[in-house]
């Protein structure tokens, strides 16, 4: 017998037990292990089987890790195919998470049984495929056309309560899996109960699917799995037989098994387990954070410490005046009331949250206790430098000190404590009780455990936490700067900045540059290039429009124009007719000749520019692998999920012809468009980025 299958006898039952930890995937061991187990159950005369998981989890899924290598017998269709043909009462009892391939095990079983706090669903589109062994076919029968829909193209994890309400589940038990899968076997066969294959079971109504394929791929910004599953749910509704519709799923399964997208997501799903695992941190334990301190009430300080409240720890905030404690108070109330009304905390909690929980005070002393503070307030070094002379005199021994600085020199900041050992740069995004990602910055001094506590402190937050070194906007924004200055580069030149818009958001980012700088402010990169103007390089091409369209007090949405005109009550602008007077003046005045560009220059500048800018960033050493700028600009920045990262879509377009075209683009700008010695490194070795991330 199998050994990720375990084998017994429970009187007339045949019990199947995987043990193929950790999430008990569906790897080819243990599809051959339930064949198996089937098959000899058949031959020794049981009446029954019951399929359940041993451990955390009934099966997760399939095992992704087999993925894009040649398939292995039995295949999972073949294999839940022949659960469902079994002339035996095939019982699944699931606990954990049932989830793709392990639903799909399940849904071919004659009866399932769960505990409360099963979860289940078919998340194969969040991979780039599509339930490929019977999920798109078995799902409608069982539970209905929209129903399906719903689940298979969001890929949502449903409760037992909500399966059973579906008819997914026929029964919901607290209890052992085992004992509440025998005991329901048990039942069916003294009550005589027939085999119940959803395979036989009537073809699901048909709906509108060609609306409901419109909608899905312009909700997913061009991801193609979740569409492509629609055409499956319709083949189960419009195929003529059960076979037929299998035969529909195999095929469209398998052209997004070959698709960039799959590849993309796959590595997406692999990068944002891998990043918090860092090789400096093996065998060092962070220190104990049971309270967060938080300076600066603004914005991003009053959502830190909504994040930290969240995650269960306590927080004292410090503001300067009672005037800001109030304001900052003010702002964590809403932000928590926001909570509360989209059934993340209940009134209780809210209640402690906002009381027990939340100390806000003008007075540093009440730090005295806590472990970690997190720093807020104005991007200003001298500021920055004397509020941390004050952490230092108030703060406990060991209290890690961090800085929320999104440009500023981390070790500059911690050379005004007695202690750099223990200052780190924590870089939350706005709003912080939102954005997954958190940028965790090492300076030169700052303590291994201290490093393993800024990760620690993410994972308590739910969010993505990304290794950066030191350098100016640290990994996310340094790239954004560089491939923002590619957009007013073709703007300059003569491509509109509507343009620039529609072709990024075309490429799957909620945003363009443009419409991005409106809802940000305009005003706040403005004081950054005000900041740099008098450092820059004398070679540097500047785009004069930005600044001019600031200068006539146009900061974009909060003054209702920036490159957009924004009408009250309207959720999105429309173009601004002046910017189009302000880009032709900057035109005359540098000399520029406006020409066109075609919307795939568009984007291959602004993606050139954006990997070129990330291989610098690795090259230096700034991130630590591809797959960390990969997952900073997923998780903060709005990359489409469906192509994996900038390096990873790098390597998927092959990174000769990148750095091809961005040679030939120095030739009109040598300074912006040099390329990154790394990029030029792995052209010349053959190698990918994807070669580094395996290589630590
Ligand atoms: N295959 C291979 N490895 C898997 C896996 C899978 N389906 N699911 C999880 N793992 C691995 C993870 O990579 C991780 O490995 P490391 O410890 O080496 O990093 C380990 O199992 C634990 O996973 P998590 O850290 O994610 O643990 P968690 O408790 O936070 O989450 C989970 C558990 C909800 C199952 C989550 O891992 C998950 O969502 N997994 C993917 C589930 C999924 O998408 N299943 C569908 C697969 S596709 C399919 O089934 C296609 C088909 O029809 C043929």
């Amino acid at each position: 017998m199998s050994e990720a299958i375990a084998y017994e006898r429970e009187g007339s039952i045949a019990v199947l037990k995987a043990q193929n930890p950790p999430v008990n995937a569906l790897g080819v061991e243990v599809r051959k292990g339930l064949l198996a187990g089937i098959e000899r159950a058949e031959q020794e005369g049981a009446k029954a089987v019951l399929i359940y998981g041993e451990g955390r989890t009934y099966f997760a899924g399939a095992d992704i890790r087999e993925f894009g290598k040649p398939p292995q017998e039995p295949s999972l269709p073949d294999l839940c195919n022949r659960i469902e043909a079994s002339p035996l009462l095939v019982v699944s009892s699931m606990h954990g998470t049932a989830l793709g391939g392990g639903l799909e095990v399940a849904l071919s079983s004659h009866y399932r049984v769960a505990v409360p706090s099963a979860k289940m669903g078919l998340p194969e589109v969040n991979l780039g495929i599509l339930p490929g062994a019977g999920g798109t076919q078995r799902l409608p029968r069982l539970a209905g056309t929209e129903v399906a829909l719903e689940m298979i193209t969001s890929g949502r994890h449903v409760s037992a309560a909500e399966a059973l309400e579906k008819g997914i589940v026929d029964r919901v038990v607290d209890g052992d899996p085992r004992e509440i899968g025998l005991s329901y076997a048990g039942e069916l066969l003294e009550q005589g109960a027939a085999r119940r294959a959803v395979g036989e079971m009537p073809a699901p109504e048909a709906v509108d699917f060609d609306a409901a394929y419109a909608a899905v791929l312009k909700k997913g910004r061009g991801q193609l799995s979740p569409a492509t599953a629609v055409r499956a749910v319709q083949a189960a509704a419009e195929a003529g037989s059960f076979e037929e519709g299998l035969k529909r799923e195999r095929a469209l399964f398998m052209e997004l098994m070959d698709s960039d997208q799959r590849q993309g997501l796959i590595h997406a799903f692999f990068a944002e387990r891998a990043v918090s695992k860092l090789p400096e941190l093996e065998g060092v334990s962070p220190r104990d954070v049971a309270s967060v301190g938080v300076i600066g009430g603004g914005t991003m300080g009053a959502g830190i410490a909504t994040a930290v409240l969240l995650a269960g720890l306590p927080v004292v905030l410090i503001e300067m005046t009672e005037d800001a404690v109030a304001a900052a108070r003010g702002r964590i109330e809403g932000n928590l009331r926001g909570a509360l009304k989209r059934g993340k905390i209940s009134e209780a909690q809210f209640a402690e949250l906002t009381g027990a929980a939340l100390t806000v005070s003008t007075d540093y002393t009440a730090l005295a206790q806590v472990d970690l503070v997190v720093e807020a307030v104005f991007e200003d070094m001298d500021v920055k430098r004397e509020v941390f002379g004050k952490l230092d005199t108030h703060c406990k021994p060991g209290a890690v000190l961090a800085t929320n600085t999104s440009y500023l020199d981390v070790d500059e900041i911690a050379a005004a404590t007695s202690r750099p050992q223990d200052v780190i740069g924590l870089h939350f995004f706005s709003p912080a009780h939102v954005m997954k990602l958190l940028e965790v910055v090492v300076a030169e001094k700052t303590a291994p455990e201290v490093l393993a506590t800024g990760f620690a402190l993410g994972k308590r937050l739910k969010k993505v936490a990304v290794r950066s070194g030191i350098c100016d906007g640290f990994i996310g924004n340094r790239i954004m700067n560089a491939y923002r200055k590619a957009a007013e580069y073709v703007v300059l030149d003569g491509a509109s900045p509507y343009q620039v818009d529609e072709v990024v958001r075309g490429f799957g980012f909620p945003m363009g540059p443009f419409e991005m700088g409106d809802l940000a402010g305009l005003d706040i990169n403005w004081a950054a290039r005000k900041r740099r103007a008098p450092t820059r390089d004398p070679r540097e091409r500047v785009p004069r429009f930005y600044e001019m369209l600031c200068e006539g007090g146009d900061f974009g949405q909060k003054t209702g124009k920036g490159f957009y005109i924004y009408e009250a009550g309207q959720r999105g602008g429309v173009p601004n007719p002046e910017v189009a007077e302000l880009i032709a003046r900057d035109q005359a005045q540098q000399g520029v000749t406006p020409r066109e560009f075609s919307d795939a220059e568009v984007l291959r500048r602004y993606m050139c520019a954006m990997v070129n800018e990330a291989a610098k960033v690795v090259g230096e050493g700034i991130a630590r692998r591809p797959l960390d700028v990969d997952m900073v600009m997923l998780f903060g920045y709005g990359f489409p999920r469906f192509w994996g990262g900038p390096l990873k879509w790098a390597d998927l377009q092959g990174l000769d012809g990148i750095l091809a075209d961005i040679r030939a683009y120095a030739a009109e700008d040598d300074f912006f468009w040099q390329p990154a010695p790394l990029l030029e490194q792995l052209v010349a070795e053959g190698r990918r980025f994807e070669d580094l991330n395996k290589a630590d």
